[in-house]
C-alpha cells in the first residue's frame, strides 16, 4: 500500500454540516492508483466503502460509519481547445468545484457561471447533477470517468449513460454505490453569453446583457444574501445547503395543493412548469406556509435565518437532532398539503 489508511478517524470536520461520529478506516486517494488501492483494502477486510468528496451535502451518523470512508483527492484539470468555438476541460473529482467555475469564468467559457459560489467538489456533481439558478451541470457534462466497482475497471460514461434529472443521475438511483466519480468533462462555449433565465438574475440585471465575471459575481452575491455560500463568519452556513427537494407534482395534485392553501387563506402557490403536465413547487415555500418562519429552532438545529429550505446545526448539533427537525418538517407539510418532502443530502451511516 503506498499511501495511508488510518483508523478511527472522527468525520465531522469534512462535512460542511460538522456532524457525524467516526470512520472504522479512512483514506484519501490522490490518484486513481490509490483509489483502487483503497478499494482492494476494503474488499480484502470485507468493509463497505464510502465515497466522501467535499463533504457538502451530506448528513453522518452520530454512530460514524463502520468502514471505509475514501476521501476523493485526485487533483488537475486539463483544456482541450477545439474548432467549434468551444473547449472540453476535464477537472479531476478532488477540485474544488467554486475554483474550477472561477477558473472558467475567468478563461471567458460559457456553461458553468450560474452554477458559483456551490460548495463540493467536481465529483459530487454529476451524482446529484448540481442545479442553480437555471443551469444544471447536465447542460455541459460530456464525459464521466468512473471506477466501475461492479466490473472492476474503469470506465467513461457519456451525458446520455447518466440518465440527469433533476437532482438525479444513474448515480445516486438506479446505479447507486457502483460508480466512483473520478474526473468529469465538460464542453464549454468559448466567449458564450452568461444564461439569464432565472427570475432572481433577471430582476438583477434588467435589461442589461452582462457578463460571465458580472453573472459569477451576481450568483455569488444572491447566493451569500441567502446564506447559501459557506462563510465560516456566517452560522447559517453551518448546513448542507437545501435540506429537501423541490417536490416535482402533477398538475392535478397542484390543483389539490391550490385548494388545501386557500383553506388557509393562502390565495397563490408558487411553482415552475417541468413540463406540460408537472409542475415544481419551492420546498421553502411548503415549509414556510406550513408554520417553520426563517430562524425557527429546535434545541441545537434550527432553520437557515436566510432560507427556510437549510437546516442549520447552531453549534454541537447531533445528526438525531437534524433528523427530528427533519421529520417534523416533513410531517408538518405533508398534513397541511399533502406533500411528502424528499430530503437533498446523502445520509451515512444511518
Ligand atoms: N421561499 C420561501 N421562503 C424562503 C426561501 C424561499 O418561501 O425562506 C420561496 C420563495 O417563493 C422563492 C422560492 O421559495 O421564490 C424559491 O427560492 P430560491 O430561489 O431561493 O430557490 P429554491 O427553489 O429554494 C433551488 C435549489 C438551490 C439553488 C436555488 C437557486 C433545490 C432543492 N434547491 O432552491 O440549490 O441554489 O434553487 O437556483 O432545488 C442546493 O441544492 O443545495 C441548493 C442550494
Amino acid at each position: 500500500m503506498s499511501f495511508l489508511i488510518e483508523k478511527d478517524v472522527s468525520l465531522g470536520k469534512f462535512t460542511t454540516f460538522k456532524i457525524g461520529g467516526r470512520a472504522g478506516f479512512f483514506a484519501s486517494a490522490r490518484s486513481e492508483t490509490e483509489v483502487v488501492e483503497a478499494l482492494q483494502f476494503a474488499k480484502q477486510n470485507d468493509l463497505n466503502v464510502f465515497i466522501l468528496g467535499g463533504g457538502s451535502n451530506v448528513l453522518i451518523a452520530d454512530e460514524g460509519f463502520d468502514g471505509l470512508v475514501l476521501k476523493i483527492a485526485l487533483k488537475g484539470i486539463s483544456i482541450f481547445p477545439k474548432k467549434d468555438k468551444t473547449v472540453r476541460i476535464a477537472a479531476q473529482a478532488g477540485e474544488d468545484w467554486d475554483e474550477f467555475v472561477k477558473l472558467c469564468v475567468e478563461k471567458n467559457l460559457q456553461g458553468v457561471e450560474c452554477l458559483s459560489g456551490i460548495p463540493g467538489f467536481i465529483g459530487g456533481t454529476p451524482v446529484q447533477n448540481v442545479g442553480a439558478y437555471g443551469q444544471e451541470v447536465s447542460e455541459t457534462i460530456v464525459m464521466v470517468r468512473c471506477f466501475d466497482r461492479k466490473n472492476e475497471k474503469i470506465v467513461e460514461l457519456t451525458n446520455a449513460d447518466c440518465e440527469f434529472a433533476y437532482r438525479t443521475s444513474l448515480f445516486n438511483t438506479t446505479e447507486k454505490n457502483r460508480y466512483i466519480v473520478l474526473a468529469v468533462t465538460f464542453a464549454l462555449k468559448v466567449y458564450g453569453e452568461p444564461k439569464i433565465i432565472y427570475r432572481d438574475l433577471q430582476n438583477y440585471f434588467g435589461d442589461r446583457k452582462p457578463s460571465l465575471k458580472e453573472t459569477r459575481e451576481a450568483v455569488i452575491k444572491i447566493r451569500a444574501e441567502k446564506s447559501m455560500v459557506i462563510d465560516p463568519r456566517d452560522p447559517n452556513s453551518q448546513s448542507a445547503g437545501s435540506f429537501f427537494k423541490n417536490p416535482i407534482v402533477t398538475k392535478e395534485k397542484f390543483t389539490e395543493i391550490e385548494r388545501l392553501a386557500r383553506l388557509s387563506g393562502i390565495e397563490t402557490v408558487p411553482f415552475y412548469k417541468v413540463d406540460d403536465i408537472k409542475v415544481k413547487i419551492p420546498a421553502a415555500w411548503l415549509i414556510e406556509k406550513s408554520g417553520f418562519h426563517k430562524g425557527f429552532q429546535k434545541g441545537k438545529v434550527g432553520l437557515s435565518t436566510n432560507h427556510t429550505l437549510a437546516i442549520v446545526n447552531l453549534g454541537n448539533a447531533k445528526a438525531v437532532d437534524v433528523l427530528a427537525l427533519k421529520d417534523e418538517i416533513q410531517s408538518k407539510v405533508n398534513f397541511c398539503f399533502g406533500v411528502e418532502l424528499k430530503p437533498e443530502p446523502v445520509f451515512v451511516g444511518f
